[in-house]
């Protein structure tokens, strides 16, 4: 799975990706992720990619012009071989399929299902990351049909960042080979479960906290019921 990350604070992905299972899923090649900075992208001299709102209003809004350059070098990049592909490959894009999360609060939840739909049904994933009071409308627009806005719940962050973060890594985990054992994809489990590892006894302030003692006796139909019900 590619994911390619359209932000003005690239910085900010570093510690999160570069540590622990980001850290291996991409040096493991089963994850990439790639940024596209629309201050890069811009064509005015002072790399302006905001301004005042028409209407009226506090802050600024980021302007279409950078954030469309951006989208479009993720979404074509080596585009000048591409007619090169389609004849060597016969398909568009070398089989590519590729989806465009605005992020923005007012969007659509994403969830545990949208994240597996979305792995199954994407190879490439282009995240656009507003800063500011938000994102021109006409980028939306101009995507198309392949662009939806989804948020990560409700509650307001000051920029889409974190929300594609937490988005990267609940996507990987989708995706095969990313956590070590498959069965830790069991996201009931881990949701529903109060989970207990040793040791079995453990005091705090004169009282003894101890493990559930049917899951320490093996029985494994007794354990599957006790975890139904906790
Ligand atoms: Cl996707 N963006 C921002 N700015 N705030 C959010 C969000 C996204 N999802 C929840 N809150």
């Amino acid at each position: 799975m590619k994911f390619h990350v359209i932000t003005i604070f690239p910085n900010l992905f570093d510690s999160y990706l570069n540590d622990s299972i980001m850290k291996r899923a991409i040096e493991s090649g089963k994850i990439s992720v790639h940024f596209y900075n629309p201050r890069d992208f811009t064509q005015n001299k002072h790399n302006k990619v905001d301004d005042i709102p028409y209407g009226g209003g506090p802050g600024m809004i980021m302007t279409v012009d950078p954030i469309i350059r951006a989208w479009s070098a993720a979404r074509y990049q080596g585009a000048q071989n591409k007619i090169m592909r389609i004849l060597t490959t016969g398909r568009i894009d070398g089989g590519r399929k590729f989806k465009t999360i605005i992020l923005s609060p007012g969007g659509v939840d994403f969830t545990t299902d949208y994240a597996k739909h979305a792995v199954q049904d994407y190879t490439d994933i282009i995240f656009i990351c507003g800063r500011y009071e938000g994102i021109d409308a006409r980028v939306a627009q101009i995507i198309g049909e392949q662009a939806e806005s989804v948020s990560i719940g409700n509650y307001v962050l000051t920029g889409g960042e974190l929300a594609a973060m937490v988005m990267i890594d609940s996507l990987s985990r989708q995706v095969d080979g990313v956590l070590g054992n498959s069965d830790s994809l069991e996201e009931e489990r881990i949701s529903s479960h109060e989970m207990y590892t040793r040791p079995a006894e453990y005091k705090h302030k004169n009282t003894i906290y101890s493990v559930p003692q049917v899951l320490m006796e093996g029985n494994h139909k007794l354990i599957d019921e006790w975890r139904k019900n906790h």
